[in-house]
């Protein structure tokens, strides 16, 4: 495999489509969508196509102003009156990538501190790889679209050049050399 990883618009709907269809098949029906920003806005917002519910915004940072990784990650965006919203409530949480972890445990964790009736947890991918931390047990329902190895994965929205990505996207998925 390369070393960086391809994922074009149309194979981000089509795997939020497939785990929509998984989470339907769970019976798992959550009342609210909590999208990790800002890599979870864009699936969260198709994981709405499909099963339509409210989308709360957060926004947590592994990384100080100098880019370089804080001890812990830390809120920079959380949902007002969070408690109102959340208490008693199934969630859906979606961001775009479970990689070393850390982001999204540290996100359940807050969540929980509001009482919800249970989180789920959604990611498109999740790279097979050792992680920096683990989610309470609480999470028993989890759904990636996709285990892949630990690979650097360019997700269509920081393309510069959408043309030239979804060419390389398929020149990938042809078994080619980028
Ligand atoms: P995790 O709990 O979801 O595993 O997150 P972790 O703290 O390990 O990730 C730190 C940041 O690195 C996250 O972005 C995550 O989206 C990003 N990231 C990790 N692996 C990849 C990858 O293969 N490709 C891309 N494009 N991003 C990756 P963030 O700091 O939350 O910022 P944002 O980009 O979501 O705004
Ligand atoms: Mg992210």
């Amino acid at each position: 495999m390369n070393d960086k990883y391809y994922v074009g618009y149309a194979t981000v709907h089509k795997l939020v489509r497939t785990l929509a269809d998984r989470l339907v098949a769970s019976g798992y029906n959550p009342d609210v969508i909590v999208a990790i920003g800002s890599g979870g806005f864009i699936p969260a917002r198709i994981v709405k196509t499909y099963i339509n519910r409210p989308i709360y915004a957060v926004g947590i940072s592994y990384y100080g102003i100098d880019q370089t990784h804080l001890d812990h990650p830390q809120k920079i965006q959380w949902i007002d009156e969070a408690q109102q919203h959340l208490r008693g409530k199934k969630v859906l949480l979606i961001d775009e990538v479970d990689d070393t972890r850390a982001t999204l445990s540290y996100c359940v964790r807050e969540l929980l501190s509001h009482e919800p009736e249970e989180i789920a947890v959604l990611v498109l991918h999740n790279k097979l790889k050792e992680k920096d931390d683990q989610f309470p047990p609480e999470i028993t329902r989890y759904f990636a679209g996709l285990d892949i190895p630990d690979v650097w994965i360019k997700y269509p929205w920081d393309a510069i050049d959408i043309d030239e990505h979804e060419h390389c996207e398929r020149k990938m998925l042809k078994g080619n050399t980028i």
